[in-house]
């Protein structure tokens, strides 16, 4: 195995090349043997439904170098079910599980120098993503099929120090998905639509991007690229919509708050319920969770006038309850503490 020379203390979320890529192709009704490439550059046509219409899905999931030299996949059949999922809407071929997990763990030993070491917070993050690229003219679900697996050594989603608490905004003008929509689904489509807004929050200074339902907008719906938690007492509240993306952190975090005895609420959550919360997160694989400090409202983003503003009562720490579900999941990912759920593959 080749060195390579990374500093990985300072690793945040962005694109770094490693050796290779694992790919397969749906064509004629099969998928072909997934295959090592070294090239990282796709050839298809300019007639591809990825490019006009926007035939694709991706997925998300972590690698981790464990305190006793194992290497352990969180949840990767989670993410293989959720893909087939999104296949499944955007009507195109997607694979099995066991091809999804093989082609995981065939990118993470072909890129195992790029397999951050224990003890620097860090991981191998891995992307699989679908994409439909037989030639076409009219909008139509895409016949051929790349499935491709790729990673990058990844450190904070934004390179701030872990758990620090961020702010947020709501976006009363902007949706990210809508009613009856793709919401739910990890489409490429719905993060297209999410940059103009979030680029207007980041720029403003906010962490993330607080959006509600687009139907109603009387409740809270996600984050841009997370999903909603609080802590109200002993309850873990959660919102319950159809255009929330199942978060495979978020499932885990509640399993983790039912062991530490506390009641998962997973129901429609008021934007001003905000105002009753002790702790606020936002959680995903990236960086499993981001604590809230306070949270903006405001008539539209672009609006220079705070309407309201919570504060959140955990303030600048990381809440306590937070804190501890945090503690235990990347426990479990870094081989600290007993996998009781069984979540690990273990490579
Ligand atoms: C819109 C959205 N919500 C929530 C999540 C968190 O999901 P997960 O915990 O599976 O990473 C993500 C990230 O994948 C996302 O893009």
């Amino acid at each position: 195995m080749a060195e390579v020379n990374l500093d990985w203390t300072s690793l945040s979320f962005k694109y770094r090349k490693t050796d290779a890529i694992i790919v397969s192709r749906y064509k004629d009704g099969q998928w072909s043997k997934p295959e090592i490439s070294k090239d990282f550059d796709f050839h298809f046509s300019a007639f591809a439904g990825i490019f006009h219409y926007a035939n694709a899905s991706f997925e998300g999931l972590k690698a981790f170098h464990g305190i006793d030299g194992k290497i352990r996949l969180f949840r990767p059949d989670e993410n293989a079910k959720r893909l087939a999922r999104s296949g499944k809407r955007l009507g195109m071929a997607y694979p099995s599980e066991e091809m999804f997990i093989e082609m995981c763990c065939m990118c993470v030993r072909e890129n195992l120098a790029y397999l951050p070491p224990y003890g620097f917070g860090s991981s191998m993050y891995l992307r699989p993503v679908l994409l439909g690229v037989n030639p076409q003219l009219g909008i139509a679900s895409s016949t051929e099929v790349l499935f491709c697996v790729m990673c990058a050594p990844v450190g904070t989603y934004s390179g701030a120090k872990i758990l620090t608490p961020g702010t947020a905004v709501i976006s009363r003008n902007y949706d990210r998905a809508a009613p009856n929509g793709t919401g739910s689904y990890k489409l490429a489509a719905n993060y297209a639509t999410s940059l103009y807004p979030y680029n207007m929050a980041h720029n403003q200074g906010y962490r993330e991007l607080l959006f509600l339902d687009p139907a109603t907008k009387t409740k809270i719906d996600e984050f841009g690229s997370s999903n909603f938690l609080a802590i109200k007492g002993n309850s873990y509240v959660t919102p319950l919509s159809d255009s929330v993306l199942p978060s495979i952190t978020n499932k885990s975090l509640q399993a983790v708050a039912e062991d530490f005895g506390y009641t998962v609420e997973k129901r429609a959550v008021p934007v001003e319920e905000l105002a009753e919360f002790d702790e606020v997160n936002a959680c995903g694989t990236a960086v499993v969770i981001t604590p809230i400090c306070s949270v903006d409202d405001k008539l539209t983003l672009e609006s220079t006038e705070i309407v309201k503003t919570y504060k959140i009562p955990s303030g600048d720490e990381c809440g306590k309850a937070s804190r501890k579900f945090y503690d235990r999941i990347r426990g479990i990912q870094d081989g600290l503490e007993e996998d009781t759920h069984n979540w690990c593959l273990v490579l």
